[in-house]
């Protein structure tokens, strides 16, 4: 969308600070990470990248979106904003929509600030009173989803028709090491691929009972979807564009024994 106003943008794997250093321009203003990422589950080492940010004379800029504020906190990491899409997590009952910046320094959190007042990015009162209600109860479900994931992501790993799961509290995810120094815990999200492709994918996402098909996430009722047709079908082609047998869980708060049933009949 930005490069309409000139802005020019290039993408690395941010899980390997080589990679972003090879990216970085005389020009570069902004490194934006997203950890752990949407929808593979990328985890970047936040000091790391704050510190190439930093010799650059940038700003490193983390959507902490998927671990919320309970479970990172990446301006104590080095980062300079932080970016929330509160529709998820901190709402966490899937009944608003809204976003929040949290900036480190007092004089860019004004000037974010001023644009947000003067372009109208502003959220209504019940949207922003149905997120502060919501963060009220942000640590226990955040725990729940956490102990919920991790169990729904084994039982996966041990799945004939699963290829591959992504999710960073499993010890053989190649951000697992880094996750664990800079996350409380690993989370809600699961994505997993299907050993029988892009249709297969596709039906087990429709066969879900408990699972109900969306594009949301971070919701204490648990979510599936298809990222290749769905969240991310505007980036087929380009750089970000993810694997068609790709299927993404937002797992919710409940009684896991039920979600592992309802995702084994789905996988059958
Ligand atoms: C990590 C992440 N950041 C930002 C957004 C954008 O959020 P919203 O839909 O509330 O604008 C999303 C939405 O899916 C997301 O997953």
């Amino acid at each position: 969308m930005l490069s309409r106003w000139g802005v020019e943008w290039s993408v690395a794997d941010t899980h390997n600070p080589d990679s972003v250093r090879a990216e970085i321009r005389p020009n570069t203003k902004v490194i934006w990470v997203e950890t752990p990422s949407n929808p593979l589950l990328g985890i970047t080492d936040v000091p790391a990248v704050a510190q190439l940010a930093h010799e650059a004379g940038a700003l490193l800029v983390v959507d902490n979106t998927f671990a919320s504020p309970y479970l990172q906190q990446p301006l104590a990491l080095g980062a300079d904003v932080v970016v929330y899409s509160t529709t998820k997590y901190m709402g966490g009952h899937s009944d608003v929509v809204g976003g929040a910046l949290v900036a480190g320094d007092s004089a860019l959190g004004d000037d974010l600030a001023y644009h947000q007042n003067a372009m109208g990015a502003v959220a209504g009162p019940f949207d922003a009173w149905l997120v502060m209600r919501g963060i009220k109860t942000l640590g226990v479900r955040m725990d729940r989803h956490s102990e919920n994931a991790a169990r729904v992501a084994e039982f996966l790993v041990g799945h004939p028709k699963v290829a591959e799961v992504l999710y960073p509290g499993l010890p053989s995810h190649k951000g697992h090491e880094i996750a664990a120094k800079q996350m409380k815990s690993f989370g809600g999200m699961v994505s997993f691929r299907h050993k029988d492709g892009e249709e297969a994918a596709v039906q087990v996402c429709n066969r879900a009972q408990l699972f109900t098909l969306g594009e949301s996430l971070g919701g204490v009722e648990s979510l599936i979807e298809h990222p290749g047709r769905m969240t991310h079908a505007s980036a087929a082609g380009s750089a970000l564009e993810v694997p068609a047998d790709l299927v993404r869980l937002s797992v919710g708060i409940e009684s896991v024994d039920d979600l592992l049933a309802d995702l084994s009949d789905a996988l059958k």
